[in-house]
């Protein structure tokens, strides 16, 4: 098999005392479209805050491309491919959704977001593109020019990987995209991520909730007190005593 888009190696994090994450480990393949799932506390957030830079692993490798990348800060990772959401909302509400996209796209072209707004006229026409091709792919071309707080929590939720996708990103992290929208609006989401990923983008989805996951991954990982306790398929899942045992001995309800 090729050099894998992300290796994780003997990843762990400790707080103090506290284990939030210890001796991880997994490849991620270009293409593929992962979930990472696991109860509240298992560690998903902080082993997303390592993989994009946010935090670095008090043991371990995380590879990029063969590369190691466990010291480097956020913004150098974002740059080499790898982009985020944020599991709270961080859009500016007083631009216009074309701004908070295009705020996505010059910080990756390297200016600082001061200049960027203050030259966004002049500003390189890639950036330009990079950020309607964003709006585009999330149904968000139409709003392009509302101010970001008209916008209903569901839209702002496509904003947020609007700005990610003006990174133009090979890998696209998400940590619980789902969280707080309907079931109706959960549906258009799994449906989004599918065609984002038939896009050529490869996708690791964090979700505390079990169904969207199970649905649309192909591949699940499970963590469970920072610990990867399982690496397959939903079906296999699904199935897995020491998931369901996981899931049923806190007060979540598994698919
Ligand atoms: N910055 C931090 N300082 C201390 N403890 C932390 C910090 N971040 C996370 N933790 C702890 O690490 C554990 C895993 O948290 P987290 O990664 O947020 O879990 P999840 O996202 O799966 O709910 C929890 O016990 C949490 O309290
Ligand atoms: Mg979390």
């Amino acid at each position: 098999m090729s050099t894998p888009l992300l290796s994780l190696h003997g990843v762990s994090r400790h707080f103090g005392g506290l284990i939030a994450v210890e001796d991880v480990s997994f490849d991620l393949h270009a293409g593929e479209l992962i979930g990472l799932i696991g109860p509240n506390g298992a560690g998903k957030t902080t082993l997303f805050n390592l993989i994009t830079g946010f935090s670095q692993p008090t043991a371990g490798l995380i590879q990029w491309q063969g590369h190691a990348i466990q010291h480097l800060p956020a913004a150098e990772i974002a740059r080499l491919g790898i982009a985020r959401t944020f599991q709270n909302l961080r859009v500016f509400p007083n631009l216009t959704v074309f701004d908070n996209v295009s705020v996505g796209a010059v910080g990756h072209q390297n200016y600082g977001l001061f200049d960027a707004l203050l030259r966004r006229k002049q500003a390189a026409k890639n950036v330009t593109a990079a950020t309607w091709k964003a709006l585009e792919l999330t149904g968000l071309t139409p709003y392009a020019n509302e101010l970001a707080a008209n916008l209903s929590y569901g839209k702002r939720k496509y904003l947020e990987i609007a700005r990610a996708l003006a990174f133009s990103p090979q890998l696209l992290i998400l940590d619980e995209p789902a969280a707080g929208l309907n079931d109706t609006e959960t549906a258009e989401l799994s449906k989004f991520l599918r065609r984002l990923n038939q896009h050529g983008i490869t996708l690791l989805l964090v979700e505390h909730d079990l169904n969207l996951v199970m649905n649309l991954c192909r591949r699940v990982l499970v963590l469970a007190s920072g610990q990867l306790i399982a690496d397959d398929t939903p079906q296999v899942i699904a199935k897995d005593k020491a998931v369901q045992d996981v899931y049923l001995g806190s007060d979540e309800v598994a698919a």
